[in-house]
């Protein structure tokens, strides 16, 4: 599960400046009426990002790293955050609550090898079942296609129906191997 895990990815030599990607934005509505901004991440997101994670159940933050991890390191959180919107493109979901933004999930791929990505989605509990894992799914999909990436690849445990049925509906032609207990997901682009 290469993007739970501190790595650099794919390497950018003669990187390209970064991609339209990172203006990103899209008002969302959810189903029980909510709005929530999905928006590109920034550097100065990791405070929110932190907040998010400390908000997440123990069975969310386990379907999403496969353990209960609240705490990263400076390194791990410097990955989190420093995006290049080319070989990592990561998305927010921004809620207003209380009268200010506050980071309610996240959504990000991270190109493994020339047309192919890693995507994973995590979103605080009180946020799940409202359509945004969807739309998550449907924005990174065309921020990849524009970028030329022809597949996605997930790792998904076998019980988090959720996951799997947003990789089902995403009319992405989703194929699934199951491997000891990981269900590998491939998602077509094109
Ligand atoms: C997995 C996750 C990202 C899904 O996002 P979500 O916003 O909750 O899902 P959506 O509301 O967009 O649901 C999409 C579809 O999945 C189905 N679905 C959602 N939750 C479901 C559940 N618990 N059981 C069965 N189906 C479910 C819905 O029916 C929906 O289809 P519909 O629009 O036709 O009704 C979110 O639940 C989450 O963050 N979970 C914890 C972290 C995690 O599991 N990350 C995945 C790591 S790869």
């Amino acid at each position: 599960m290469l993007i739970a895990a501190v790595s650099p990815g794919v390497s950018c030599e003669g990187r390209s400046p970064m991609s339209e990607a990172s203006k990103f934005s899209a008002i969302e509505t959810l189903r029980d009426g909510r709005r929530v901004e999905i928006r590109a991440l920034r550097h100065e997101d990791r405070n929110g990002l932190e907040q998010a994670v400390s908000r997440a159940s123990a069975e969310s933050l386990r379907r999403r790293f496969f353990s209960v991890r609240r705490h990263f390191s400076e390194q791990e959180l410097e990955f989190f955050s420093d995006i290049d919107f080319v070989s990592q493109v990561a998305l927010v979901v921004v809620a207003q609550e209380g009268g200010g933004p506050h980071i309610v999930g996240a959504g990000r791929y991270i190109v493994l090898d020339p047309g192919r990505a890693e995507v994973a989605f995590a979103l605080i509990d009180e946020y799940q079942g409202q359509g945004i894992g969807a739309a998550l799914m449907r924005h990174l999909a065309t921020i990849a296609r524009d970028a030329g990436l022809k597949e996605f690849i997930a790792e998904v445990l076998p019980e988090n129906t959720a996951m799997l049925e947003v990789f089902k509906k995403s009319g992405l032609h989703p194929t699934t191997r199951r491997k000891a207990n990981i269900v590998h997901v491939t998602l077509q682009l094109s």
